[in-house]
C-alpha cells in the first residue's frame, strides 16, 4: 500500500450503558454525599454495564457505530486497537472479540493498555499504521467496565469512575490536510503506584487471600494523582499545540479526559482558554478512563460543536502516570452521525459452549442497582 496524503478521522460513536448511578445511590452503600461528590469532582452520575454487558459488548457497539458513520465496508477495515484497562480477559485480547462481533473478516486486533491515555495512544498508533501505508482503515476503540474492578467499601475510588465505550475509525486519503497536526505521549514510571491494580496480573496471581484483601481492585494516591494530573495535561496538550504550529488560543475544542471538573479548571487556566471551549460531560458518565475522550467526542460531534476544518484537541492523562495530546484539524460532515441510530446495541460475543460468566455485576452494586434501578435508552 502507498502511504496516504492525509489521514482522518470518517466515522465516531460511542456507547453508554443504560443503568445510571447517582451519587444518592452511592451514599447508601458507602459514607459519601451528593454534595461531596459534585464539589469536589463535578460528577453527578455514571453509567454502570448490567450483567449481559462487558468490555468487548460496549467496544463492539461503539465500533459499529464508528463505522457505519463512515460508510466504510466492515470487510475494508484492516485494524482494530482496543484502548482498555478492564479488559473481558487477560487472554485473548477484547479487540479479537470485537472484531468478531463487528464482522471485520480482514483486520488485525489488539489491545493497548494506557490506562485514561490509551485512546489518544491507541489514536496515535493507528495513526502511525495507516499514514505509512500499513492500513487503510483503523478502527480506535476505547471501552471500559470500571465498575467490576473497583472495591464499593472504598469511597476514595468508588464514587470516581463508570462504564462506556467511544470509538472513531481513521482512513487514508488522498486530499491533502486534516486530520493529526501535533502528537505528544509521555510516561513516567514515578506515578507507577499511586493509581495501580495490585493483584490479577504475573506478580501477584488471584489467590482466595488477595481476594480477602481486595487487591484485585482499583487503588489510587487520590491528592498525588491530583497534584500531577493538573501539571501533566497542561505542559502535554500545550506540547501538542506548540508541534501543530497552533496556539492555544486558536483552538476551537478541547476534548480533555473527563475525571475532575477541577483539574479541567485548573488545566484551562494555565493555558488560558475560557471552559466554554472545554467538552465536558463528566457530571453525566464519571471518569470512564480510556473511554472519556471519545465518548466526550462523539457527544461534541453531535451538539454540532465541531466542524470542518475546527482545530481541536484530545488531551488524556492516566495510571503509569501516562498521558497523550494529539492537535486534530477536524474533517468530516458532523451531519452523518445520524448513521449511527441505525446500529443496534446488543451485539453478542461468544464464549465456549462449556463456560459460563455468571452475574460478572460486584454484589455490592447489583443491590444498589437492583433497589434504584434507573435506565435512560443506551
Ligand atoms: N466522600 C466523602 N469524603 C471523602 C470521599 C467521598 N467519596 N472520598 C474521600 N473523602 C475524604 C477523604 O477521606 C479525606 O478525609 P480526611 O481529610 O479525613 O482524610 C477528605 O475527604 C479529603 O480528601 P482529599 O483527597 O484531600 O480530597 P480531594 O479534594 O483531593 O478530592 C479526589 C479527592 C476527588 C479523589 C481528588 O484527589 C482527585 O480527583 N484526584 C485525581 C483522581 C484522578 O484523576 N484519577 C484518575 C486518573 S485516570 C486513570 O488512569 C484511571
Amino acid at each position: 500500500m502507498n502511504p496516504p496524503r492525509s489521514v482522518r478521522i470518517t466515522g465516531w460513536g460511542a456507547y453508554a450503558p443504560p443503568n445510571v448511578l447517582t451519587n444518592d445511590d452511592l451514599a447508601q452503600v458507602v459514607e459519601t454525599s451528593d454534595e461531596w461528590i459534585r464539589t469536589r469532582t463535578g460528577i453527578r452520575e455514571r453509567r454502570v454495564a448490567g450483567p449481559h454487558e462487558s468490555t468487548a459488548t460496549m467496544a463492539a457497539v461503539a465500533g459499529r457505530r464508528a463505522i457505519a458513520v463512515s460508510g466504510v465496508d466492515p470487510a475494508d477495515v484492516d485494524l482494530i486497537i482496543v484502548a482498555t484497562l478492564t479488559p473481558d480477559h487477560l487472554t485473548p485480547a477484547t479487540a479479537v472479540l470485537v472484531k468478531e462481533a463487528v464482522g471485520t473478516p480482514r483486520a488485525a486486533a489488539f489491545d493497548l493498555g494506557a490506562a485514561c491515555s490509551g485512546f489518544v495512544y491507541a489514536y496515535a498508533t493507528a495513526h502511525a499504521y495507516v499514514s505509512g501505508g500499513l492500513a487503510r482503515h483503523a478502527l480506535v476503540i476505547g471501552s471500559e467496565v470500571l465498575t467490576r474492578f473497583l472495591d464499593w467499601t472504598d469511597r476514595n475510588t468508588c464514587v470516581l469512575f463508570g462504564d462506556g465505550a467511544g470509538a472513531v475509525l481513521l482512513s487514508a486519503s488522498d486530499e491533502e490536510g486534516g486530520g493529526l497536526a501535533g502528537l505528544e505521549l509521555t510516561a513516567d514510571p514515578e506515578g507507577a503506584w499511586r493509581l495501580w491494580i495490585p493483584a490479577g496480573g504475573a506478580r501477584r496471581p488471584s489467590t482466595p487471600e488477595v481476594l480477602a484483601d481486595a487487591q484485585q481492585y482499583l487503588r489510587m494516591d487520590g491528592r498525588e494523582t491530583y497534584r500531577y494530573a493538573t501539571r501533566t495535561i497542561a505542559s502535554t496538550a500545550l506540547t501538542a499545540i506548540e508541534k501543530a504550529g497552533w496556539t492555544p488560543e486558536e483552538v476551537d475544542l478541547f476534548v480533555p479526559h473527563q475525571a475532575n471538573v477541577r483539574i479541567i479548571e485548573s488545566v484551562a487556566k494555565s493555558l488560558g482558554i475560557p471552559m466554554e471551549r472545554i467538552h465536558l460531560d463528566l457530571d453525566r458518565y464519571g471518569n470512564t478512563s480510556a473511554a472519556s475522550v471519545p465518548i466526550a467526542l462523539a457527544e461534541a460531534v453531535g451538539e454540532g460543536r465541531v466542524q470542518p476544518g475546527s482545530k481541536i484537541v484530545f488531551v488524556a492523562f492516566g495510571a503509569g502516570f501516562t498521558s497523550g495530546a494529539a492537535a486534530v484539524t477536524w474533517t468530516a460532515d458532523p451531519a452523518l452521525g445520524s448513521r449511527a441510530d441505525a446500529v443496534s446495541s446488543e451485539p453478542s460475543i461468544h464464549a465456549p459452549a462449556d463456560w459460563d460468566a455468571g452475574d460478572p455485576v460486584p454484589g455490592p452494586l447489583a443491590a444498589i442497582l437492583a433497589r434504584t434501578k434507573q435506565e435512560v435508552p443506551a
